[in-house]
């Protein structure tokens, strides 16, 4: 057999040891060109990884496959986490894979586009108020404290996506770091999505053992930014008292992985960049009209936090910076629904008519 493009087995050598590789085709993601975006900036390069192209649309499926292939290869009978919606999705379609039983506890005010889909997977669910929009420092961390100690009683993988938690299964989303390095020997930085701090701590680490010399720059909703606002020198602490941003994905006012991922991205030379909600929704618009790119509003982070950097000078023309593009844009389409709703509807023979108006003004 040829070597495989997808699946974590490719760098078996660098991960934990499993018999088998759980799999539904996760990571070999596209690296595309954002020529319209370079060139309208003043950048020679500019690209981003699609990690939208995911078997279920995010970046943690990196992560549930090498999360249910050790639960499976160290004979636990199910696993149990916590989520905003996608590294749920990700452990429902991993788990249900490997034969594995889940319980998940996802943000209750999680868009419904990512609660929908765990339904046909038929796992444990509960909706949990008091995390995601409007979270405290407190509930986030009492809630994995919960999780925690229900894995130990009922002998269930602990399945929380950070490194604090889940240490060997963060490990497969090194794998974005070992794929960068290949794909993109040039990128001089890596614009990361960042809530908890595990894909900005994982990516740095896979990046350094594959000796990639890039940034790796933390872009925050400036409503929850503890780790680039640390790293800013604005806090003492990567924590804050509490979120007020309703980008899903990137509401946890205390990151378990905080400082982990402040000294993986100091390491790296990089830095935190904190953009506010309304520069997030426009940087989304933006990836789409302009390079046909649909993400969630948590992903299009990473482009309003570089279009932040270059207009405060921190780019210069001859770098090479790359867009990790986390989440696929269906998970949280609420915004587009009205405007949905206002496409006019007409009679078949009224079309041509229809297309005739279209074209005068394109
Ligand atoms: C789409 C998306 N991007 C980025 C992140 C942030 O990852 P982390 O919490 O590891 O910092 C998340 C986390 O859920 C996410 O769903």
């Amino acid at each position: 057999m040829s070597t495989p493009t997808h699946g974590l087995a490719r760098y078996a050598a660098d991960l934990p040891a499993v018999d088998r590789f759980v799999t539904l085709g996760e990571g070999g993601t596209p690296v595309i060109a954002l020529d319209r975006l370079a060139s309208r900036l003043g950048l020679g390069r500019l690209s981003a990884k699609l990690e939208t192209a995911n078997p279920t649309g995010s970046y943690k499926d990196r992560v549930a496959a090498m999360t249910v292939s050790l639960a499976r290869h160290q004979g636990y009978r199910g696993w149990v986490a916590t989520s905003s919606g996608n590294a749920g999705l990700a452990m429902a379609a991993f788990g249900t894979r490997a034969g594995l039983p889940g319980f998940l506890c996802v943000v209750s005010t999680a868009p419904q586009e990512k609660r929908v889909p765990l339904v046909p997977y038929g796992i444990g669910v509960v909706a949990v108020d008091g995390v995601g929009d409007g979270a405290s420092a407190t509930s986030g961390t009492g809630l994995m404290a919960h999780v925690a100690a229900a894995a130990e009683r009922h002998g269930l993988f602990l399945a929380i996506t950070a490194n604090a938690h889940n240490p060997l299964g963060m490990r497969g989303i090194d794998t974005l770091g070992y794929e960068l390095a290949e794909q993109v020997p040039d990128m001089t930085h890596a614009y990361a999505p960042t809530g908890g701090g595990g894909l900005a701590a994982s990516l740095a680490r896979g990046l350094a053992t594959r000796s990639q010399q890039a940034a790796v720059v933390v872009c925050q909703p400036l409503g929850c930014a503890p780790i680039a606002r640390h790293l800013a020198g604005e806090l003492d602490q990567p924590v804050v008292g509490g979120c007020d941003t309703l980008i899903s994905g990137l509401q946890l006012p205390a990151p378990p992985d905080g400082q982990l991922a402040v000294d993986a991205v100091r390491a790296s030379g990089g830095w935190g960049t904190a953009v506010d909600d309304a520069a997030i929704l426009r940087a989304q618009q933006l990836l789409a009209t302009a390079e046909g790119v649909f993400v969630e509003p948590a992903a299009a982070t990473s482009l309003a936090a570089l279009l932040d950097d270059h207009e405060r000078g921190r780019l210069r023309g001859d770098d090479h910076p790359v867009l990790i593009l986390t989440g696929a844009g269906w998970k949280d389409q609420s915004r587009f629904a009205a405007p949905a709703a206002r496409i006019p509807t007409a009679q078949v023979d009224d079309v041509p008519q229809a297309i005739a108006d279209w074209a005068r003004h394109v």
